[in-house]
């Protein structure tokens, strides 16, 4: 999709979107195009029922008395609330009614355009677009996009363009982590996740891969059990940007659970709906999409990205429910559940960060638990949090983007729950409290570091389409972390 910002103007010919803040009359611009269609446009939002609710559009085509081929209404809401999700909405509502139509270019204009709003037009048109076509060999003309040009009018198109350039470098990375997540599992095993990622390093991103060699040998049994039963090797993803000044700067770390297919393994799942579990690498494709957002706009500030990549499989070699095995930190779990695999994983990958990196906070991301769709929806992650400073900004973060996210409670109560009878842990708890008893064997591999750790089992896949988001991988937590990075720690 290419972006151009212009001058506010009228076009001549093609398809105009308009903002519109909530109103019962047209007004603006809206008003001089109504003269010269002989109040048509009035008449069409008042059938309409058109109040300016955000998202509303009403669309008129060929409206005699004007050039245009193509009208379209949005309603922005209320007039004193014009911020930049607003301004986002206007782009991606102008993108979901238009990506397909027939249109190849489109002017969209809104009432209060300066360069920030402008950028985030260009965000939400962007980020709507989305499509993952690589596996079709026949398409209709039909559903096949055609919008490629989107003329965005703003009072400081230069300003725009240099706010659209950051913005566009995590739309970007947004793009890079949809597609891990919808890449299908016999595709995008752990081997290939690494392989595509080592690629980043054109970026100026550096790029480490652990074996299961390398892994078994600086102990992480937790890790190496949930793999063992799959023909693809386990991989240990070690992604570094360094953008401080000091090179040799205390870093932050993020760390995603890379599940490439969860079966469940020897507690396997029902048929139905299995294939879902292609995206339980949610959170590691976020950690990268991070990580690719950095590098792209070159962020001043020194981060790492942990993944750990793992396809969960039964087999003859898998591990059974009752297996005890021994973690990096020493402390040993009976697997009562081989679906409960996520913290299995994420244990080691966590241990290894803290001990390598030293970091001033780790943040984990995982589709960890059914429990959490359960207990927040789709379309709210859950928060828990040893560090209140920390888990606040994250739900500032959230809240910014868009990318909202509820504190969950933690405690001994719960922790108490998955005292095991013969190990130092078992991998789950009881009936009750699931999301939370998974929090809690999170954190027994968790030092003295702050730490937060985010359930996006909820919100790595969009059901229904939704604001920015098309049906499908969301790539969910991308702009809420690089939004922590930019307001909190960069120098
Ligand atoms: N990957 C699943 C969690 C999940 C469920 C993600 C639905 C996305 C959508 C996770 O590995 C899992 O299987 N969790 C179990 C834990 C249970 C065995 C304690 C669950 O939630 O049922
Ligand atoms: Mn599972
Ligand atoms: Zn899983």
């Amino acid at each position: 999709m290419q972006i151009n910002f212009v001058k506010s103007e009228v076009p001549d010919e093609g398809t105009l979107v308009v903002g519109t803040a909530e109103t019962e009359l047209p007004s603006g611009l809206l008003s001089d195009l109504d003269k010269q269609a002989k109040g048509a446009i009035a008449r069409a939002m008042k059938a309409a029922r058109f109040t300016g609710a955000k998202r509303q559009v009403v669309e008129l085509l060929a409206p005699a008395g004007i050039e245009l081929d193509r009208l379209l209404i949005v309603g922005l809401g209320k007039a004193d609330k014009l911020d930049g999700g607003a301004a986002e909405s206007l782009g991606s509502s102008a993108v979901a009614r238009l990506l397909t139509s027939g249109e190849k270019t489109v002017t969209v204009l809104l009432p209060k355009a300066d360069a920030e709003q402008a950028a985030r037009v260009a965000q939400g048109a962007v980020l709507r677009s989305y499509r993952f076509d690589q596996y079709r060999t026949t398409q209709k003309k039909t559903e096949k996009p055609t919008l490629v040009k989107v003329n965005i009018g703003t009072s400081d198109p230069a300003e725009a363009k240099k706010a659209w350039r950051t913005n566009e470098a995590v739309a970007n990375a947004i793009f890079y982590a949809r597609d891990l997540v919808t890449e299908p599992p016999n595709v995008l095993h752990p081997e290939e996740f690494a392989k595509r990622v080592r690629k980043l390093e054109d970026m100026g991103l550096e790029v480490e891969v652990l074996g299961v060699k390398e892994m078994t040998k600086l102990g992480m049994g937790s890790l190496v059990g949930v793999g063992q039963g799959s023909v693809r090797e386990s991989q240990l993803l070690v992604m570094q940007w360094k953008g401080a000044k000091n090179k040799d700067a205390q870093p932050i770390a993020f760390v995603g659970k890379g599940v490439t297919f969860d079966t469940g393994g020897i507690s396997i799942k029902p048929a139905a709906g299995m294939d879902a579990m292609k995206y339980d690498m949610g959170g590691a494709a976020a950690v990268t999409g991070l990580m690719h957002a950095l590098a792209g706009r070159k962020a001043r500030a020194n981060v790492v990205g942990i993944c750990g990549l793992v396809e969960n499989m039964p087999d003859g070699n898998a591990q059974r429910p009752g297996d005890v095995v021994k973690s990096m930190s020493g402390q040993t779990i009976e697997v009562l559940n081989t679906d409960a695999e996520g913290r299995l994983v994420l244990a080691d990958a966590l241990w290894y960060c803290q001990n390598r990196f030293k970091p001033k906070f780790m943040v984990d991301l995982a589709t960890l638990t059914g429990a959490i769709r359960v207990s927040l929806g789709l379309e709210i992650a859950g928060l828990f949090s040893n560090n209140d400073e920390l888990a606040a900004r994250l739900l500032a973060a959230g809240k910014a983007e868009g990318e909202e996210l509820w504190r969950m409670p933690m405690g001994e109560r719960f922790d108490k729950m998955i005292d095991s009878p013969i190990a130092d842990m078992k991998n789950i708890g009881g009936a009750f409290g699931g999301s939370i008893t998974a929090a809690q064997f999170i954190q027994r591999f968790v030092n003295k570091v702050p730490w937060a750790h985010l359930d996006i089992a909820g919100t790595a896949w969009f059901e229904e389409a939704r604001g920015s988001t098309p049906k499908g991988a969301s790539g969910y937590g991308v702009r809420l972390l690089n939004r922590l990075v930019a307001d909190h720690y960069e120098s």
